[in-house]
């Protein structure tokens, strides 16, 4: 999965490979039972999510002593990690819902690293998905030459994560016809798998310890009340709402940002602020509120704090490339038009009532915002 010397990096690489030094010091360090098929014991889990609050835990990394602090990556309700695990734990698949960008599938894919070291048995939910997607499917040249055998058979990432005892991943499962989700109702319940054309015996897959699903639905498209109450029933939901708390989320989209912009190569400032900035007009817009009590008409788009961080980093890209490097209100503003300004032309208007009202206002008392109002005529495209 890493990249190999000669190959072209990868444009991006799955939890466990990214945070392979934390979840190789947790396995270390983790003294506490593991349930069966689990690489890391329910605690362990929790602190790769939550991180270890700056607590270095040693650990021998490529022959070397090292210590590695385990960084936070979910902000928010720390509860709501604890409900996923003891569910992943149990006879029921997880299924998070909630709006766009609310971390979603990054905490399934952090889930799934860390139970199993694997985020990468997904199957993505589309319009067109098959059962065969789901289940599994055939390389006809081999079956037509050689008749059903397990080597002609070509298995879905449930069937792969089945019968390895893995956490696998089905994204967005609201946007598959009902009829095809509802395949999993007997995978979820009975934990089996029939490939009826491999006969009585082999044609019985078992799931080893350890397997189950997590399944993502956002609340924006078909909803999960399509979803049959049979399926609804073999899950428990979890809801994941969007970060309350405003210094929490600067917290999480500067570190973000810095995390983007590492991997990216480029060299960008971003002063404490600028970020403020864009992190207080998400907050505001997403909550129809001003800090100062001034109401807002909120934008159609959804001002999730994944758009936050993509408008951030964007923002440093642009000054990083086009710019001395420093990161400057007009920045964001150019950046904003691209994730505000979708498709809705009253939008548009919602925002620049924004910028009149709420960040004219500010900008009698700060130069951030009286610069950041000074790029409003960006947002004319
Ligand atoms: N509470 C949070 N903790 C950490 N990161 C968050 C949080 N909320 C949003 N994010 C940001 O959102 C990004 C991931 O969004 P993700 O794609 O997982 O959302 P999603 O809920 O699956 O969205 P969608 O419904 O559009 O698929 C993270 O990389 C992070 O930048
Ligand atoms: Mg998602």
């Amino acid at each position: 999965m890493t990249a190999k010397p000669n190959d072209r990096p990868v444009a991006r690489q799955p939890a466990e490979v990214l945070f392979a030094d934390e979840l190789a010091a947790l396995a270390a360090n983790d003294k506490a039972a593991k349930p069966p098929g689990w690489r890391l014991s329910p605690v362990a889990v929790r602190t790769f999510i939550l991180g270890s609050d700056g607590k270095e835990l040693p650990v021998t990394l490529a022959g070397k002593k090292a210590g590695v602090a385990v960084g936070k990556k979910f902000y928010g309700d720390d509860i709501l990690i604890d409900r996923c695990i003891v569910t992943l734990l149990g006879n029921r698949g997880l299924m998070l819902v909630g709006e766009p960008g609310t971390a979603k599938s990054m905490l399934s894919e952090l889930l799934a690293a860390a139970v199993c070291g694997s985020s990468t048995h997904t199957i993505q939910g589309t319009a067109g998905t098959t059962e065969d997607q789901i289940k599994y499917s055939w390389n006809y040249a081999l079956l037509l030459a050689e008749g059903p055998s397990t080597r002609a058979l070509v298995p879905s990432p449930l069937y792969s994560g089945l019968k390895r005892g893995l956490i696998v991943r089905f994204e967005e499962i609201t946007r598959s016809p009902q009829e095809i989700q509802d395949t999993l109702i007997s995978i979820l319940s009975d934990k089996v798998l029939h490939v009826p054309e491999l006969g009585e015996e082999e044609g019985v897959v078992l799931a080893q310890k350890g397997f189950n699903l997590i399944a993502t639905a956002n609340l924006r498209d078909r909803g999960v009340h399509e979803m049959s109450s049979a399926l609804k029933r073999r899950f428990n939901f979890e809801t994941v709402h969007p970060i309350a708390d405003k210094d929490f989320e600067l917290e999480l989209v500067t570190q973000q940002t810095q995390m983007l912009l590492g991997d990216s190569g480029a060299t960008a400032r971003f002063d404490p602020d600028i970020m403020d900035l864009l992190v207080t007009t998400f907050h505001d817009l997403r909550s129809g509120r001003s800090a100062e009590g001034t109401a807002i008409e909120r934008p159609s788009t959804v001002m999730s704090t994944a758009e936050a961080v993509s408008v951030a980093f964007s923002a440093a890209l642009d000054a990083a490339y086009f710019g001395d490097g420093r990161v400057q209100p007009p920045h964001l503003v150019r950046q904003l038009v691209g994730t505000v300004l979708k498709d809705n032309p009253d939008d548009a208007k919602k925002i620049r009532h924004y910028f009149d009202v709420v960040v004219k206002a500010r900008g009698q008392k700060n130069a951030n915002w009286k610069a950041y109002y000074d790029a409003r005529k960006l947002l004319e495209t």
